[in-house]
């Protein structure tokens, strides 16, 4: 019989707990591609490794499995919009590509740091006034 932190080790699989690092280094089946069946169909709720997750195929048919709750304020992207070659937050828009990296902030389009970054990477300074 396994004592109670043999059997924690074992079975927590979360981000920083050994299991999860274990597992995390190597490929796992999610869902079938039969799930998104089609370019911008609606998202479908994941969880792997107690993590939550939404995936969803985009307007060239790439799959993007990304975590579910906004950056921003955390609303739920399976309520999201999949739609132009991403998804769409459904509270105030912000919008992520299949790499989970946040390509569109509407509600920081006048601030210059946001138009000046070349890599369209999220804008710090918008998060923190937000
Ligand atoms: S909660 Fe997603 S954009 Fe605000």
């Amino acid at each position: 019989m396994l004592r109670k932190e043999q059997n924690d080790l074992l079975t927590q699989t979360g981000p920083q707990t050994p299991m999860g690092r274990f597992f995390r280094s190597y490929w796992m089946p999610a869902l079938l591609a039969e799930e998104l069946p089609e370019n911008d169909c609606p998202p479908v709720r994941v969880k792997l490794l107690s993590e939550p997750m939404v995936a969803f195929r985009d307007s060239e048919g790439r799959l993007g499995l990304i975590e579910e709750f906004c950056a921003h304020r955390r609303a739920s992207l399976w309520f999201g919009r999949n739609e132009e070659s991403g998804l769409r937050c459904p509270y105030h828009g912000w919008k992520y590509d299949v790499t989970g990296q946040c390509v569109d902030v509407r509600n920081a389009i006048g601030c210059r740091r946001w138009k000046a970054a070349s890599t369209r990477a999220m804008c710090r300074s918008c998060i923190a006034a937000i």
